[in-house]
């Protein structure tokens, strides 16, 4: 088990759109008797209702999905590039199919009741604030619709989600 620290949240120095999209994080969500992971390249950072926030979009069919809504918290945890093959494990098989941490090198650890991967270098802890179904009444532009929701996800629109970043963790 790994230590973690407390990082302060005005320190930060990381680029969000390389970190999320390139470097790719875990979103966890779930409590002690079972918690899930997935993949997710998209998202941002930014201030919302006077809080740190982080969003996530999450696909209606991902089991995840199902923990984040049970939840008060989800997780977003980033890692160094040697556990690339794990981000990939986690982000094509579903929990429905496999317990991903028993099948996998990564271990799940709890703040609290809040699930977050132990092997991580950086963490942030989420209160959900608010979750948003994204529909097509919302696209403003066609291509959206063609390009991101027309193949086998299709009907599958994402929901985002709006989480105060209560707790960065860093080790
Ligand atoms: C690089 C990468 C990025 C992904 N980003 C997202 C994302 O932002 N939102 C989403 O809903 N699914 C995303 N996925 C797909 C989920 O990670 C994938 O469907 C996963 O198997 C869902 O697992 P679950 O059913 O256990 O929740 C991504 C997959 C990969 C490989």
């Amino acid at each position: 088990m790994h230590q973690f620290q407390p990082y302060p949240i005005e320190l930060l120095e990381l680029n969000p759109f390389t970190k999320i999209s390139s470097e790719w994080m875990l979103i966890a969500a779930g409590g002690k008797e079972k918690t899930n992971a997935m993949t997710a390249s998209w998202g941002g950072l930014g201030v919302l209702w006077g809080k740190n926030v982080a969003f996530i979009f999450v696909r209606e069919n991902r089991y995840t999905k199902e923990f984040i809504d049970k939840e008060e918290y989800f997780s977003c945890n980033f890692f160094e590039k040697k556990y690339l093959n794990d981000l990939k494990y986690f982000g094509v098989v579903s929990g429905r199919l496999e317990d991903k941490f028993k099948t996998s090198g990564l271990n799940v650890d709890y703040k609290e009741n809040i699930p977050y991967v132990d092997e991580s270098n950086f963490i942030f802890l989420c209160k959900k604030m608010a979750a948003v179904p994204i529909t097509e009444a919302h696209f403003l532009l066609p291509e959206i619709k063609e390009k991101w929701y027309s193949g086998k996800d299709d009907g599958n629109l994402h929901t985002l989600y709006v989480g105060e970043i209560t707790d960065v963790l860093a080790r």
